[in-house]
């Protein structure tokens, strides 16, 4: 896109839900990559007030408390003062590496957990819109395509079988060196995918206008082909 002609048009957004292990963050990290585009990972900002949490003895009920972690470490001022910083390889928390932190089943179990209040998804709702800036976003998520960006240029839900997804996540984990047990992770992502379809405030669901991926059969260079085809259609109507 060339900035002078498209100086009046909004960034591009390509919105992405799907279940755990669906391949969304690469997918959508290589997208970003390979179009220049801005990258929201908002898993990543329910890990880490769930690290965050966990680390301050903080319930997953107390969601006030909760919304107080979030002011003191995002983004009060709309992230201007925000503790967290994306690098390209980590996230940092007050200047601390903490990627392989908030990475581990345990976390996404409590950020899973803590998502279900909708007064936190509330006040982190004017954050994750703040990533969206010229000349465009790729934001994954669970309700990005719902709710955090209903208006989205190209909306993609990637899905997966339950046992393909297990696979993935048990290679994922065990190649950065966690201890995994592959009954206990399919167990824990079964009652991870229940708890984020079936809860009441943006649950994942399929909007009308996504095009849905199964990616059983198909690795992430394909993945990405496919929907930077989809992109390609879009964009020339843009
Ligand atoms: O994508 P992930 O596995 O990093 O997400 C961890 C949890 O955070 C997920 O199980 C539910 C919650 N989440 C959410 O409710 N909404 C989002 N947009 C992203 C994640």
């Amino acid at each position: 896109m060339s900035k002078k002609s498209n100086r009046n048009k909004q960034p591009f957004v390509i919105a992405i839900d799907g279940p755990a292990g669906s391949g969304k963050g690469t997918v959508a990290k290589k997208l970003a990559s390979k179009l220049n585009f801005h990258y929201l990972d908002s898993g990543a900002i329910y890990r880490i007030i769930a690290y965050a949490a966990k680390k301050k003895n903080i319930n997953s009920k107390s969601v006030d408390e909760l919304i107080n972690l979030v002011k003191f470490y995002a983004w009060s001022n709309m992230g201007k003062n925000s503790k967290i910083t994306f690098s390209e390889n980590n996230v940092l928390l007050d200047g601390d590496k903490i990627s392989n932190f908030i990475r581990t089943e345990s976390i996404g179990k409590l950020a899973s957990e803590i998502a279900v209040h909708d007064k936190l998804r509330a006040s982190i709702l004017q954050y994750q819109r703040s990533f969206c800036k010229w000349p465009g976003l790729v934001a994954e998520g669970r309700d990005m395509t719902s709710v955090v960006f209903p208006d989205a240029n190209l909306k993609i839900y990637l899905n997966a079988s339950v046992d393909e997804r297990v696979k993935r996540r048990y290679k994922q984990l065990i190649s950065k060196g966690n201890d995994v047990n592959l009954s206990d992770l399919a167990d824990e992502i079964e009652i991870r995918d229940r708890r984020d379809k079936e809860r009441e405030v943006s649950p994942l669901v399929i909007v009308k206008e996504a095009y849905v991926i199964e990616t059983d059969n198909l690795n992430e260079t394909k993945t990405v082909t496919k929907i930077l085809s989809l992109f390609n259609k879009k964009i020339n109507r843009y």
